[in-house]
């Protein structure tokens, strides 16, 4: 297991009962946490050979970008919708509760293009996989999901299937 565990804050019962929040804001107020954390996510792309990085709003933004800028690379962002200015190209996906909207940029995605998306954290895969249907809908292809952790116990790489992902941490 990485070391970037250690930085990683548990909380019981939030937001509600019986949940365990891992909390990833306890490893960026660490420089050493944080280097370690965009290192090892920034291995985790390997050889792939690839165009641009695709970061998810907002705590895919924190790791997606610094991986980008070290491997001089473009950033793209998929943001929550009603917040990108050009013309988007968007997607509703469920939630526990209710459902969420997701778009990026049209003319940021070309066809053919090919991209790493990047988040903090894989739970149910609900988010990743509305923003693959988004990317792939413009003709990108997804040649690689990163993330620093993923919930074991809520099989969100069942959604990803077919999807090489690469996660840092992996807690039960
Ligand atoms: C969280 C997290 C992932 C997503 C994971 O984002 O940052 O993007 O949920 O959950 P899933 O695998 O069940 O889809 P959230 O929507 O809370 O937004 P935020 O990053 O802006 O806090
Ligand atoms: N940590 C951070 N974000 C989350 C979690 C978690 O444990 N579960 C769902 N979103």
């Amino acid at each position: 297991m990485s070391k970037v565990e250690e930085y990683i804050i548990s909380i019981p019962d939030y937001p509600k009962p019986g949940i365990i929040f891992r909390d990833i804001t306890s490893v960026l107020r660490d420089a050493d946490g944080l280097r370690l954390a965009v290192d090892e996510m920034t291995q985790c792309i390997g050889d792939t050979q690839f165009d641009a990085i695709v970061g998810l709003e907002s705590r895919g933004f924190l790791f997606g970008m610094p991986m980008a800028y070290n491997l001089h690379k473009a950033f793209i962002p998929v943001r929550k919708r009603g917040k990108l200015p050009r013309e988007t190209a968007h997607i509703s996906y469920d939630l526990e509760y209710g459902s969420a909207e997701i778009e990026v940029h049209k003319e940021d995605i070309t066809p053919g293009m090919r991209v790493v998306v990047v988040d903090d954290l894989i739970a149910t895969g609900g988010t990743l996989e509305a923003a693959i249907k988004l990317l792939e809908g413009l003709g990108a292809k997804v040649v690689k999901v990163v993330c620093l952790l993923e919930l074991k116990g809520l099989h969100g790489r069942d959604r990803l299937a077919g999807y090489p992902t690469e996660t840092v941490i992996a807690y039960e």
